[in-house]
């Protein structure tokens, strides 16, 4: 069986689960690295990116749109974590980019780190409404984004990987 890991990372957290999935790998891995407009044949296809503006990266969703008759597993990583009702959102913005002729064997989300500009946006945004319990809550969420992805979401990733190549 033949695996190819395709992927977009900016900051390193996505780069960081595909790494954790080609680790997992016992079987031939032909691709290992970004989305490229050369055919990559393979038998799976590990698919992931970061969540911009609450949709996966633009060079990602080009290379989905493109795949006919394979076998997808998909993973992303996003600011927000703890909602698997997010992360449902969030996949099914992505499934709308694959086509029908695929097979999507499943998919993973976890947390990933943000940069520092969003909690100063965030400390800016709370000094001129101090009363927007919101951004306090997405503050809250900027600190607790900042050990992701830890180990826990690690081995989840880990798992994940063999339950897709079976
Ligand atoms: C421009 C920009 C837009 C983002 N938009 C979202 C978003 O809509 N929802 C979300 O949960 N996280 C968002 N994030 C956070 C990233 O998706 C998250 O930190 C991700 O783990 C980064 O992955 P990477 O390290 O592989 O680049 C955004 C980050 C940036 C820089």
């Amino acid at each position: 069986m033949k695996v190819a890991i395709i992927y977009s990372s900016i900051t390193g957290n996505t780069k960081l689960l595909a790494e954790t999935i080609k680790s997992e790998i016992k079987e031939e891995i032909v691709y290992f690295g970004k989305p490229i407009t050369e055919e990559i044949d393979a038998d799976i296809y590990f698919i992931g990116s970061w969540t911009n503006k609450g949709d996966a990266s633009n060079d990602i969703i080009n290379f989905l749109k493109k795949l006919k008759n394979k076998k997808i597993a998909y993973f992303g990583t996003a600011g927000y974590g703890g909602s698997t009702t997010y992360y449902d959102t969030l996949f099914s913005r992505v499934k709308q980019y694959i086509d029908h002729s695929n097979t999507i064997l499943g998919s993973l989300y976890c947390q990933g780190k943000m940069p520092i500009q969003f909690k100063e946006r965030y400390i800016k945004m709370i000094t001129e409404n101090p009363n927007d319990k919101n951004l306090e809550v997405s503050l809250k969420n900027f600190e607790d984004a900042l050990t992701h992805p830890d180990k826990k979401d690690l081995e989840t990733v880990k798992n994940w990987t063999k339950e897709m190549l079976r």
